[in-house]
């Protein structure tokens, strides 16, 4: 794979411009910029901050904990772990443009001090990133990127310390065939790589974890998108995140996406694995 084009089909100028604009309209111009209110924004996977909330919940943080996020995005996720659950959050991503709005809406809403943000590759995490620290990780919708999914699994592993935590959500492939393209994680076949559920579950334990739950949330998933393409056959889709970051290509990716799993051509999987120790 080729991480550049990875890059390229994310990265885009004035991210932050466009996140805080779209904030402003649906709030107003003194409206105080929170991760709550930045969350319809910033968040850029499927079913926005609930699906946060989820990992969230299926990680139980406590205050403190040192959290790494594989594949940040522009932050939705950092910010929102490190403003309710006191977390202090490393998160690293591959598309620089991600990082520069990171960083920038990490200081609009007041929250640089607990976040840092690295640019960089999961497959080789950077120096910063040191073994057996990490309390907990998540990854959310970014291993449908990642070719040497092992490679993925072995860095966070590395990463975390013995008996730390790492949650995932993720695109796994379905029986009937490849996904739809361009979809909001690829432009088109040549970045997308679906492993089955079997496939994903063998690759966790190779890396060393054991799992703690494995579910197929695809139900759910469906009837998230099921309003989701009402809003958009409607034409009053209020823009959410994958509008502002993929522009024009938002409503086809968004239709594809939306296919891909109706045809059983994509299954939603969260994931909890714990180092041992
Ligand atoms: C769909 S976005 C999800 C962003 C974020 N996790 C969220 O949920 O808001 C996928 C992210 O994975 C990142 N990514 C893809 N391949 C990567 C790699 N090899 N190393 C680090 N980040 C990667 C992309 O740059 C992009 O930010």
């Amino acid at each position: 794979m080729n991480t550049a084009s990875v890059a390229q089909h994310y990265g885009s100028a004035g991210i932050a411009d466009r996140v805080l604009a779209a904030f402003r309209e649906a709030n107003g111009p003194d409206a105080a910029v929170t991760p709550e209110a930045l969350a319809p924004f910033d968040h850029f996977h499927g079913r926005g901050v609930a699906a946060t909330q989820e990992l969230a919940t299926q990680l139980a943080l406590h205050s403190g904990e040192r959290v790494l996020d594989i594949g940040c995005g522009i932050g939705g996720p950092a910010r929102w772990f490190a403003a309710k659950f006191g977390a202090e959050v490393t998160g690293v991503d591959l598309t620089p443009e991600f990082c520069a709005a990171a960083e920038a809406l990490n200081a609009a809403t007041g929250l640089s001090g607990r976040i840092t943000i690295l640019n960089g590759s999961a497959l080789a995490l950077p120096v910063p990133v040191p073994d057996d620290t990490f309390d907990a990780a998540y990854s959310q919708n970014v291993i449908m990127n990642i070719a040497d999914k092992r490679q993925f699994y072995r860095e966070a592993f590395r990463a975390l310390r013995p008996g730390g935590r790492l949650a995932l959500s993720n695109l796994c492939a379905g029986p009937s065939g490849e996904p739809y393209f361009p979809v909001p994680w690829a432009t088109t076949r040549d970045m997308s790589f679906l492993a089955a559920p079997d496939e994903m579950r063998a690759d966790l334990l190779a890396a060393g974890f054991e799992i703690a739950d494995f579910r197929d949330i695809t139900a759910q998933t469906r009837e998230a998108q099921r309003r989701t393409r009402e809003r958009i056959d409607k034409g009053d889709m209020p823009k959410i995140a994958v509008d502002i970051i993929m522009g024009e290509r938002a409503s086809e990716m968004q239709r594809n996406s939306i296919r891909t799993i109706e045809d059983g051509r994509g299954l939603a999987i969260e994931a909890l694995v714990r180092k041992p120790g």
